[in-house]
């Protein structure tokens, strides 16, 4: 049977879309079975409405974390969801929701983690002075933008970047290595040491 991922953004959804050109292309051995998003008016929500795929929206403004994480878990439930994507979805997960998808819940962020973590991050990379940034697929555990790497794609800073510029070329690779990640995982060659995600 093929695996259903559920996609958790909060905005444009240029990362969901590179995903479900993929999926639609056959590169991905999987189906979309739910794009949720915490802010209704996400033009990502806009984009699996046209691509008619199931959606969801729940505002999480004011809500209290670990209600409004159980509320989403139940969805997901509900849609038969075997793997979580975080696809520019910008809110803290409870700890209460993580375990419930423990070791199935995936993120993209837009630098080398350890480096940069967090709201922003290229530009914290730009303001830091960093000469090589980029993007990273980790797990996702109950720590902001931690968890074992699977994948990482280096973007070198030029001296002439602005942060849209930057953020440009570091989302070219993000389409690529969150796709590549996903196809790692569903393969199933991997296993986990400590921190490190290794081939099998
Ligand atoms: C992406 O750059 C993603 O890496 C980032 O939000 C953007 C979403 O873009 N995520 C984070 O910063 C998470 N910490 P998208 O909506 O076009 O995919």
């Amino acid at each position: 049977m093929r695996a259903r991922l559920g996609i958790l953004l909060s905005g444009r959804g240029s990362n969901f879309e590179a995903i479900a050109r993929n999926v639609l292309n056959g590169k991905l051995p999987c189906e979309i079975a739910l794009v949720f998003s915490n802010k209704p008016e996400a033009a990502g929500l806009q984009l699996a409405r046209d691509l008619g795929l199931p959606h969801a929206a729940i505002k999480s403004a004011g809500v209290e974390r670990t209600a409004f994480d159980a509320q989403v878990a139940a969805l997901l439930k509900e849609h038969r969801v075997d793997w979580v994507c975080l696809a520019g979805y910008m809110r803290l997960l409870s700890s209460t929701f993580v375990s419930q998808f423990a070791g199935r819940i995936l993120n993209i962020h837009p630098s080398l983690l350890p480096a940069f973590p967090g709201l922003d991050a290229q530009y914290q990379a730009l303001t830091h002075g960093a000469k090589l940034t980029g993007c990273t697929v980790h797990f996702v555990d109950e720590n902001l933008d931690n968890g074992p790497i699977l994948l990482q794609a280096a973007v070198p800073v030029l001296d002439n970047d602005t942060v849209e510029s930057l953020s440009g070329r570091i989302l070219i690779e993000e389409h690529k290595i969150y796709s590549e990640a996903i196809a790692w995982v569903l393969r199933g060659d991997y296993r986990i040491e400590g921190r490190r995600v290794l081939k099998i």
